[in-house]
């Protein structure tokens, strides 16, 4: 256990660009667009986390002056629901752990009331960072006058939009194009035009597509569901000779309205009723796939207003977020690009295969739009011709680090392929950034293998040092007296690079 003291003030209060609320900073400062709804922060397991420590978090949000949000109050105060253990510098770790209490409570998919939402969780992956635990981790974890952040896995873009909410440079990269496309609409900073002319462009292609909703399929649109296939044959139309950051836009917001219909529809489906009934449905199923097109439209427009009006706050803006799809051991930073931070919730072993998940929904989206002219800033996931849906290109099939897969192909060797993949990406993130800088990583085990073990062994090999940081676990002991894990044990490691 490293026990090492920093000499670096712990990031605890940077002047805020960004007007901060009370006594704790967050990029918080607009209205919750969910507030009300879903946004309440239960992390819906049913067992009323809410309520459990009610009157601690009253007292401290009352202590606060009543401006804390709650979500902010309860991190400060030790989890009786999880297993919490820390090391290193006593400040750095207590943040460590605000950041994951955050993390554990709140999930991934949703942000707890108080948070802006922005464009947080619009559009699916299958993994992520809580964004308020993104959000603590870069106001507390690092150095106060931190402004740029790296983050190499970075999925979503969580850390993206994140980082440009306190007005941050931001540079992220992800082998998966599925993650990219999201990542890229997720930090689209568009201005008040370009969100119009979205809405009326979905607002025209919903009425082409209700014009001609009888249609059924034809040639080459293998893999999208019958009913959808009017309101993307209009969006397709209504974009290809307009302008392609509009297009892009419009294609993600299709690829998450048939996330979230397909979603409800497997739930609603009776057990036995399989795929061979997706594609029915006429006139109506079409009617409500466009309706459902356009909602997912607006609640999107919405967002990237919230998102840009929180980036405006910051003088000056941060500037746009820069994009990579490239496996990050293939990946550097010039030296006049170095990053003051690296924020990043890498792949755990063997527990999901992100390229074969990107390849699925690019299949399934009806974003295969090779006839199109879209040429956005993720395009190709959208545009590169794959004949058939199945002969996908070189780059969609290789460079993912730590998969189920790999571990299923030869159990035997994951364990050090493992070690070698993290030696890999650690040196290119000691690479990264300035000197004093620092990375923090939230990483879960998996496959027997101690993550926490394992990346401090890598990043020593780039004399980047383990200073703080955290474990969450969650243990029952059973009837018989033995030991039952019953969630992933996790960690938030804070690692720091000499300042020469
Ligand atoms: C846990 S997810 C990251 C989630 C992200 N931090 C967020 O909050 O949205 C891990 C990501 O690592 C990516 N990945 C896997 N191998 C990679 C590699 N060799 N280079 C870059 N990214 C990789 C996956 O595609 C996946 O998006």
């Amino acid at each position: 256990m490293t026990l090492a003291t920093s000499a670096r003030v712990v990031a605890r209060a940077r002047p805020p660009r960004a007007p901060a609320r009370g006594g704790t900073r967050t990029a918080a400062g607009v209205p919750d667009a969910r507030a009300g709804r879903d946004g309440d922060g239960d992390d819906g397991d049913g067992d009323g986390d809410h309520r459990e420590g009610a009157r601690d978090v009253e007292r401290a949000i009352r202590d606060d002056g009543g401006t804390t949000p709650e979500y902010l109050a309860r991190a400060s105060t030790p989890s009786e629901r999880f297993q919490e253990s820390s090391w290193g510098d006593a400040a750095l770790a207590e943040s460590c752990l605000r950041a994951m209490r955050v993390q554990w409570t709140h999930g991934f998919s949703s942000t707890p009331a108080g948070f802006p939402t922005c464009t947080h969780g619009f559009g699916e992956i299958l993994a992520g960072m809580q964004p308020a635990a993104a959000d603590v981790a870069l106001g507390e974890c690092f150095d106060a006058s931190s402004a740029s952040v790296l983050d190499p896995f970075m999925g979503g873009g969580t850390t993206l939009v994140a980082g440009q909410c306190r007005g941050w440079r931001t540079v992220g990269v992800d082998v998966s194009p599925l993650a990219c496309f999201v990542s890229a609409n997720r930090n689209w900073r568009a201005d008040e035009e370009s969100v119009r002319v979205m809405v009326e462009t979905a607002a025209r292609a919903v009425a082409r597509a209700d014009e001609r909703a009888e249609e059924e399929a034809g040639e080459g649109d293998a893999g999208v569901p019958r009913p959808w296939l009017p309101i993307r044959r209009a969006v397709r139309e209504v974009t290809v000779d307009g302008p392609p950051r509009i297009a892009e836009a419009l294609w993600f917001c299709m690829s998450v309205a048939l996330q979230r219909t397909q979603k409800s529809q497997n739930k609603r489906r009776p057990k036995g009723r399989g795929k061979k009934n997706r594609g029915v449905g006429g006139r109506d199923a079409a009617s409500a796939n466009a309706e459902a097109f356009s909602k997912v439209v607006d609640e999107y427009a919405t967002r990237l207003r919230q998102f840009k009006e929180v980036c405006d706050r910051n003088d000056p803006p941060a500037p746009l977020a820069s994009i990579h799809n490239v496996d990050i051991r293939k990946f550097a930073l010039a030296e006049d690009e170095r990053v003051d931070c690296v924020l990043t919730s890498p792949p755990y072993p063997a527990v999901y295969d992100y390229l074969s998940f990107a390849r699925k929904v690019r299949a399934g989206s009806g974003a295969v739009v090779s006839s199109s002219n879209v040429d956005g800033p993720t395009s190709s996931y959208v545009n590169t011709v794959v004949p058939g849906d199945r002969n996908w290109p070189k780059e969609w099939l290789e460079g993912e680090i730590g998969s189920r897969r790999a571990l299923r192909s030869d159990p035997h060797a994951f364990k050090d392929i493992w070690q070698r993949e993290q030696n890999d990406w650690l040196r290119v993130v000691a690479d990264s950034l300035v000197p004093g800088g620092r990375a923090a990583v939230m990483v879960g085990d998996g496959a027997n293998i101690n993550t926490r073990t394992s990346l401090a062994a890598a990043a020593g090999l780039f004399n980047l040092r383990d200073i703080a940081g955290c474990t969450m676990k969650l243990t029952a002991t059973m009837s018989d007296g033995a030991l039952y894990n019953q969630a992933r044990t996790e960690h938030l490691i804070i690692f720091e690079k000499p300042r020469e």
